[in-house]
Parts: structure tokens; C-alpha cells; sequence
């Protein structure tokens, strides 16, 4: 029998077994992470390789560059989740991968190393998607967190509004029509020269500053759960040029604080609104973004003002991070979805 017709039975009786450790891989962007889950819910470890400060010199994650690192740290990260988690590689159940979205050449790293170690060690392989990890991460810092909620995903590559009814179920209700939020973060922090990744700048910045500037978001897509940030990013760009070839002063912090509070704005109030529609009374924010202190802050007030539940997950676990991904994973295997072959590759786009 081949490597996946024995994994089937493999899988399907993980499903009834008491306790479930998987292994979990992620690699998509710029931090090399692997983590161990005890049952969808229990971190054991959470090991994360970060490469910030060599992309911060190029104001930008460089695809080439953050493949290499992967490659270079990818087998101490794993030996360093499963001593943290106390356990031998005998002890895992299943090895789970990101295999998108994401940069290719960094994915690959992860998909490459999580297939020779299913094979190696003659376990399943589940193939995750990032965004649906993201969601999860609710999950570990939420023990009773459980669906039917409304998610607003709002990070460096999405920005949307998904209705999760179930953990292998849900719809999407709105998404950018442009740029997503994370990236308009990311250039706005550029053009007032703070470094890479820009959204915690903004985030810093903005609290030293008051919303003296009046940027938009446009009134087209007003009456749907669609968001477009490329207008209000050209506008901060545009601004800051103006100033500095007037030569006059640029106040980073109010430009920061304005932008966030229109941005910030927007998504608090279509998330409300994708509540209402959906008569939902829990919302959870997922994605790197959704560690903004000032979104945070709107989201849970706004929640509190309509007796609607606020979910996010713990600062850590908003960015990219394996534990999301074996928390993921483990409630895929639960519905016996994702079990990968080893002829598994790399997707830069997953739909939603
Ligand atoms: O989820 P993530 O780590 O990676 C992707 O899947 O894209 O999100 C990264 C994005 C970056 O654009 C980063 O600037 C943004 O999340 N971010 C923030 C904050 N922390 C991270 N944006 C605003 N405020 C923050 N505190
Ligand atoms: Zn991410």
C-alpha cells in the first residue's frame, strides 16, 4: 500500500482517539514557526523564527531572501518545538503544513520539510490554509470559543468579513476590492519612514497623535460589507509628498492617528454591521492587524454598545505562528478533511 492509502486509515481513526499532538508548520511570509498541539486547543510549544530585523534594512519582506532563512532555520526551530514540548517525534500524531497563501519560495520550505517528516515518519500530512489558521488562533486563547460567529480577517494579504458557522464551514460576506489593510499599513508607515513591518509603528506613532487630517474611504461601497484602503493610502502618500516638497513639517503622529481612525472605523462598523445581518451576537477579529490597540479598543466597545461578544486572540497569536495552524489542522482532521499526498505543493493564492 502506498504512503496515502495507508494514511486514510491512519486519519480516520486520529478522529477517535483521546488525545491528538500534531506538529505544525508555518512558513509563508517571514517567520519560521513550528509548534506542537495537544487537541486543537493546547499549545505545547510555539517556536517562531523571526526574520524582521533582515527584511527591515529593505523596508520589505524580500521573497528570495526570507526562502533561505527558512532553510537555514527550519530544523533548529523543529528541534526546539518538540523539546519545549517535551516530546520525541514518536509522540506526534500528524504533521501539519501551511501550503498557502503566501510567498512561494518560503512556502515550499515548510511543505517540503512537513512532507519528509510525514513520510519519515509514517504519519499524516494536513494541508492548511494560512487565512482559516488565522481564524484558529481564537481558538487556543478562547477554550470555549465555538461557532456559529462572524470574523473579521484582517491582515498583510486579506482583508474581510467571513461567516463561520461551523469549523469547516463558512462564507464570505465582504473582502477588499483593493489593497488589504495590513498593506496599507505597511506603505502609510513607509512614507513617514518608520520601519518594516509598518503597522505596530502606526499603532505607536498614532497614540502621540490627534485626528487633525481628513482622510476618506470611499462612499461607493457604503451600503456593503466590501472595503477598499488603496484610496486612502494614495491620499497619505500624497499628503506627505506635498508637504515635503512645500517643505513644510510632517506630523507623523497625526497622520498616523488619522489614518488609523478612518481605517479602524470602517472595519469596527461593517463588522457590526456583518453581525447584524448574519444575527450573530459574537465576532472575532483575526490576522496580524487585528493586534491593533486602537481597533481592539473600537471593536470591543462597539461590541459591548450591541451586546455582541468580542473574541481576539492573544497578541502572539495574532501574527503568523504554527500553533494557529495545528489548532486549525486538528479540527480539519475531525471532519476527515486535508489530508495531503506527497505530491502536496505550494499555492500563493487559496481562495476564502
Ligand atoms: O497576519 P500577518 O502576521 O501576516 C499575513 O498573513 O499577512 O499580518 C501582518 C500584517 C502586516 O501588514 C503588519 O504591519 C500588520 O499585520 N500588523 C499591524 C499590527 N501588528 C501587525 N497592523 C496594525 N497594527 C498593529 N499593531
Ligand atoms: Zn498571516
Amino acid at each position: 500500500m502506498n504512503y496515502y492509502e495507508r494514511m486514510k486509515g491512519k486519519y480516520n481513526a486520529l478522529k477517535d482517539k483521546e488525545n491528538v499532538i500534531i506538529l505544525a508548520i508555518e512558513s509563508s511570509c517571514d517567520e519560521t514557526s513550528i509548534a506542537v498541539v495537544k487537541n486543537g486547543r493546547e499549545v505545547l510549544s510555539n517556536v517562531i523564527a523571526t526574520q524582521i530585523e533582515i527584511h527591515r534594512r529593505f523596508g520589505g519582506v524580500v521573497p528570495e531572501v526570507a526562502s533561505r532563512n527558512h532553510i537555514t532555520a527550519i530544523s533548529s526551530v523543529y528541534d526546539e518545538a518538540l523539546s519545549q514540548a517535551g516530546i520525541t517525534n514518536k509522540d506526534v500524531d500528524a504533521v501539519a503544513v501551511t501550503y498557502g497563501a503566501g510567498l512561494i519560495g518560503a512556502l515550499l520550505v515548510g511543505v517540503n520539510f512537513a512532507k519528509a517528516l510525514a513520510y519519515s515518519l509514517d504519519i499524516p500530512l494536513i494541508a492548511v490554509s494560512h487565512v482559516y489558521g488565522h481564524i484558529s488562533a481564537n481558538f487556543i486563547s478562547h477554550p470555549a470559543l465555538k461557532p456559529p460567529f462572524v470574523c473579521l480577517m484582517v491582515s498583510g494579504g486579506h482583508s474581510a468579513l467571513l461567516r463561520v458557522d461551523d469549523y469547516n464551514k463558512s462564507s464570505l460576506l465582504g473582502t477588499t476590492i483593493d489593497d488589504a489593510v495590513g498593506e496599507a499599513f505597511d506603505k502609510v508607515a513607509r512614507v513617514l519612514s518608520l520601519p518594516y513591518p509598518g503597522g505596530p509603528e502606526i499603532d505607536k506613532l498614532a497614540k502621540d497623535g490627534k485626528p487633525t487630517y481628513h482622510f476618506t474611504v470611499s462612499n461607493a461601497l457604503k451600503n456593503t460589507l466590501n472595503f477598499s484602503f488603496s484610496g486612502i493610502k494614495t491620499e497619505v502618500v500624497n499628503l506627505v509628498h506635498n508637504l515635503s516638497q512645500k517643505g513644510e513639517q510632517i506630523n507623523g503622529g497625526d497622520i498616523a492617528c488619522s489614518f488609523q481612525e478612518v481605517v479602524t472605523d470602517e472595519l469596527s462598523n461593517k463588522a457590526i454591521k456583518a453581525c447584524k445581518m448574519c444575527e450573530l451576537k459574537k465576532l472575532v477579529v483575526a490576522g496580524g492587524v487585528g493586534a491593533n490597540s486602537r481597533l481592539r479598543e473600537k471593536l470591543g466597545q462597539m461590541c459591548k454598545d450591541n451586546n455582541i461578544e468580542f473574541f481576539s486572540p492573544v497578541l502572539k497569536f495574532c501574527t503568523d505562528n504554527g500553533a494557529m495552524i495545528g489548532s486549525r489542522a486538528y479540527y480539519m482532521m475531525k471532519d476527515g478533511l486535508g489530508l495531503a499526498n506527497l505530491d502536496l505543493t505550494a499555492k500563493a493564492n487559496v481562495s476564502l
